[in-house]
């Protein structure tokens, strides 16, 4: 049997499971002890699965959601308390990290709560002096579910570019 027809068959056997890309996600991260925004693409692998394809996200740790008042626009500067997955599932959010160094148009990012909406926060305080401001200027309330995750560490990633993830970098969400 020549490659093409093994190739042909398996994807044939495979049905609808499509070969997506990995998975990227907006970071608060850290370089040169400040805060700073960066698209990261986690190691984790697409996996076909309960007919979706899925990406590991580990472990966590006592987990939480917080409800936010609407129209919350003073914020403080601020570092992650721990590392952490946030899912906004409802309202806005706004993320600057003004001390980062980096051009001002890498400086910000608008997140709507629902398909877009998640973000790894990991600007702890012994790695980034200067940390981040959160505001969340909706009108409605604003719903975070916050994942710390086990260990205290990032997941392993490649960093794709500074500067929040892009509707590029997101298109398959
Ligand atoms: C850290 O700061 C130095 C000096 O300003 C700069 O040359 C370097 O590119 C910065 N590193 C990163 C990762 O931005
Ligand atoms: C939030 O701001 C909007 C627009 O200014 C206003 O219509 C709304 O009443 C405010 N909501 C609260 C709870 O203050
Ligand atoms: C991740 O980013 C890359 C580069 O922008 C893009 O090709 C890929 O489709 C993205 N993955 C998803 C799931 O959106």
């Amino acid at each position: 049997m020549k490659l093409s027809s093994v190739t042909t068959m398996l994807t044939f056997v495979g049905g609808a499971v499509s070969q997506a890309a990995a998975f990227n996600i907006t970071a608060i991260s850290a370089a040169n002890n400040t805060a700073r925004l960066e698209c990261w693409q986690l190691a984790s692998p697409p996996i076909s699965g309960r007919g979706a394809v899925n990406f590991d996200l580990g472990d966590f740790d006592k987990a939480f959601v917080g409800i936010i008042p609407p129209n919350t626009t003073t914020g403080t500067i601020n570092n992650a308390a721990q590392v952490q997955y946030s899912l906004i599932i409802a309202g806005l959010v706004h993320i600057s990290t003004p001390h980062s160094g980096l051009p001002a148009n890498l400086n910000d990012v608008w997140i709507t709560g629902g398909r877009q909406g998640m973000l790894i926060a990991a600007d702890l305080k012994e790695i980034a002096a200067q940390g981040h401001v959160t505001t969340f200027p909706g009108s409605e309330r604003t719903i975070i579910a916050q994942f710390p995750i086990a260990g205290n560490k990032p997941p392993a990633h490649r960093i794709l570019h500074a500067g929040p993830c892009t509707w590029k970098d997101l298109a398959e969400l």
